[in-house]
């Protein structure tokens, strides 16, 4: 197969383009070619040697999304064929074959590009487990997304407007918040140069927000508890720019707060949630952001596009 990876941690110039030898399905494994995958900022992580990220192989190939065609199936899989248009959850997709497993593989809805497709397993999937699993937002209810421009928060507005809840967002830049709230946020804050609890207590007379949605960390994470109203949950999936924080614990017990992130869900939680997914994307509720597409041979400029920030939802691969 053709595959971009690394053999070494470090900059843009660590990584490769080139052929690796075809995966092996295992009995419950499907054997899919790749026909669009994205990126996540763990193949940043990952590539760079931050966040505790270490090589899982000698030739460290990224990603975990797959759209594309089944080529083999494992002898115990019954759920997929051969020929399948098929959406699924594997490991070293930035590839033209890759592996899932055949319970974190599912039909590709009908009118649902490669694309599209690619763009959505892992950041659709962590909103949606945090907003609706976790979370468990209700219609009426007020949901802060953080930086809303990226994969994880352009899911988390569409997956907050699907459930008739009402969306405040943050983003960086006046082009971000321009897209989030032509996806439906009401008002878009900056989280840089704003005060994130003045603006959401003035949006919510006085009462702050019912769930944050947060995977940004450090920077956001005191606003982000004192934006919530009294019985307020704080979800959080990412911590992208840092991974302390500090916290009142006054106000967690006297407003009643929780405080929740999306753990390590198993393969059956995880297939639950991307079951849940895809129907609102089939439904049309929620549309994968697609921000730029690259070959394979533009695995670098992919990398340096997520670093920069620049882009809103998500950056597809098509191998
Ligand atoms: N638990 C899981 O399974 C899971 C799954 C998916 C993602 N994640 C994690 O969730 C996070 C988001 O992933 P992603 O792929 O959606 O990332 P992404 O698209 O690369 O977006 C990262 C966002 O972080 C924001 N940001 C960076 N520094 C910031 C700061 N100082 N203050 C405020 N915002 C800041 C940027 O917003 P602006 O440019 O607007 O400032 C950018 O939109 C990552 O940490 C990732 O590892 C976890």
């Amino acid at each position: 197969m053709r595959a971009a990876y690394h053999e070494t941690q470090g900059g843009l110039d660590v990584l490769r383009v080139g052929e690796l030898p075809d995966p092996e399905p295992g009995p419950h494994d499907v054997l899919i070619q790749v026909n669009a995958t994205s990126m996540d900022r763990v193949d940043v992580y990952w590539r760079e040697g931050s966040h505790g990220m270490r090589l899982r192989w000698p030739q460290h190939v990224g990603g975990r999304d797959i759209a594309g065609v089944v080529e083999a199936v494992g002898a115990e899989v019954m759920s997929v064929a051969v020929g399948d248009r098929v959406v699924a959850s594997g490991e070293r997709t930035h590839a033209s074959m890759a592996l899932a497993p055949a319970e974190l593989t599912f039909p590709l809805p009908d009118g649902i590009s490669f694309e599209a497709g690619g763009a959505t397993p892992t950041a659709g999937r962590s909103a949606h487990q945090a907003l609706i699993e976790k979370a468990q937002i209700q219609p009426g209810e007020t949901v802060l997304v953080m930086a809303a421009g990226s994969g994880v928060g352009s899911f988390g507005i569409q997956i907050a407007r699907a459930m008739d809840c009402r969306v405040i967002a943050t983003a960086g830049s006046a082009r971000k918040r321009a897209r989030a709230v032509e996806l439906g946020a009401e008002q878009a804050i900056d989280h840089y140069s704003d005060d994130i609890v003045a603006e959401v207590r003035e949006a919510t007379d006085g009462r702050g927000v019912d769930v944050v949605l947060d995977h940004v960390g450090t920077p956001v994470f005191a606003a982000a508890i004192r934006s919530l109203a009294p019985e307020g949950r704080f979800v959080t999936c990412g911590v992208t720019a840092g991974h302390m924080g500090e916290l009142h614990l006054g106000q967690l017990f006297v407003k009643g707060i929780t405080l929740m992130g999306v753990g390590r869900p198993d393969n059956q939680r995880i297939a639950a949630t991307m079951q849940g997914l895809l129907a609102m994307i089939a439904r049309g509720q929620v549309t994968p952001q697609i921000a730029a597409v690259y070959g394979l041979d533009g695995i670098a400029e992919a990398h340096r596009l997520m670093e920069s920030s620049d882009f809103f939802g998500k950056i597809v691969l098509v191998p």
